[in-house]
């Protein structure tokens, strides 16, 4: 799929993974529609590139119709969506003390993380699908959604987080198979530890990555945003990377704790 010259929409753009996504997008020429929670910071990065921000709660309905209307007026195609809005959540099935998991904080994690992400797959590919195709293929656009390997292999407190990225990964071939009638791949990435926000910051955080990194295989660090930008834009653009999950992960495979 060409970009230059056609609209993505990337949730979670204001942050991590979804702001280096949203930054190659545009350095391929899209106009990048930038769907967050947080508007000081997503409205910074859509400034910084030249794109739009929509104020999004991916897991509200009317909240991503809204963003993915501001996607579909911009003058040019909405072609592809990117899907890294996420929560992390840390409890055990049983905590320690005998206390079962809050339920509550287990929906939330399924409704941000899994249901946002069907949420804005479902809305964006609705609107691809009502534009001309674009090319012979009658390819008219492209979903790019964003699980873990904690979803493969959950570690020890990861029950909710794991069961919404599962999830994800459980979407990929049916939602490639539904799609392909209105032209529009799905590919799922698996990142394993990227260095993001998502980890906070300050001496303590540094401690936790390093503890987090030490398994990778190689190159032995975390992960980049810009590599991860670099993945998403290449399965787009390779046509033929279709109902594919991939992990993106140095090689680490999460051990149970
Ligand atoms: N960083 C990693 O190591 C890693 C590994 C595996 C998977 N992931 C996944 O990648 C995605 C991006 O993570 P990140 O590391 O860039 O985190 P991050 O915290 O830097 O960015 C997440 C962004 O999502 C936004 N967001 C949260 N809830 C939202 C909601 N309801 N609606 C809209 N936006 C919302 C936040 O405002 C933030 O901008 C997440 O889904 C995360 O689970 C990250």
């Amino acid at each position: 799929m060409e970009l230059n010259g056609t609209t993505a929409i990337v949730s979670g753009g204001a942050s991590g993974l979804g702001e280096a996504a949203a930054r190659e997008l545009a350095k391929a020429g899209a106009l990048v529609v930038i769907a967050d929670l947080s508007e000081e910071r997503g409205r910074t990065v859509a400034d910084d590139i030249g794109g739009l921000f929509a104020r999004t709660d991916v897991s509200d309905e009317a909240s991503v119709a809204g963003a993915v209307a501001v996607a579909s007026r911009t003058g040019h195609p909405l072609r592809a969506a990117v899907s890294c809005a996420g929560i992390a959540w840390a409890a055990r099935t049983v905590g320690r003390d005998g206390t079962p998991h809050d339920l509550g904080a287990y929906q939330k994690v399924i409704a941000v993380n899994l249901i946002g992400t069907f949420n804005l797959m479902r809305l964006s590919a609705a609107a691809m699908a009502a534009t001309e195709p674009a090319d012979a293929d009658g390819q008219r656009g492209v979903v790019i959604n964003t699980s873990s390997v904690a979803g493969i292999e959950g570690q020890i407190g990861q029950i909710a987080y794991s069961a919404s990225k599962g999830g994800i990964i459980g979407m990929t071939v049916p939602a490639a198979r539904d799609l392909a009638a209105v032209g529009v791949r799905v590919n799922t990435i698996c990142p394993g530890i990227i260095d993001t926000p998502i980890y906070g910051d300050g001496p303590g955080a540094e401690e936790f990555k390093a503890k987090l990194a030490a398994p990778i295989v190689f190159p032995k660090r975390m992960g980049r945003p810009a590599e991860f930008g670099q993945l998403v834009r290449a399965l787009i653009e390779n046509d033929y990377m279709n109902a594919e999950v991939v992990r993106f992960d140095g090689g680490i495979r999460f051990q149970p704790k």
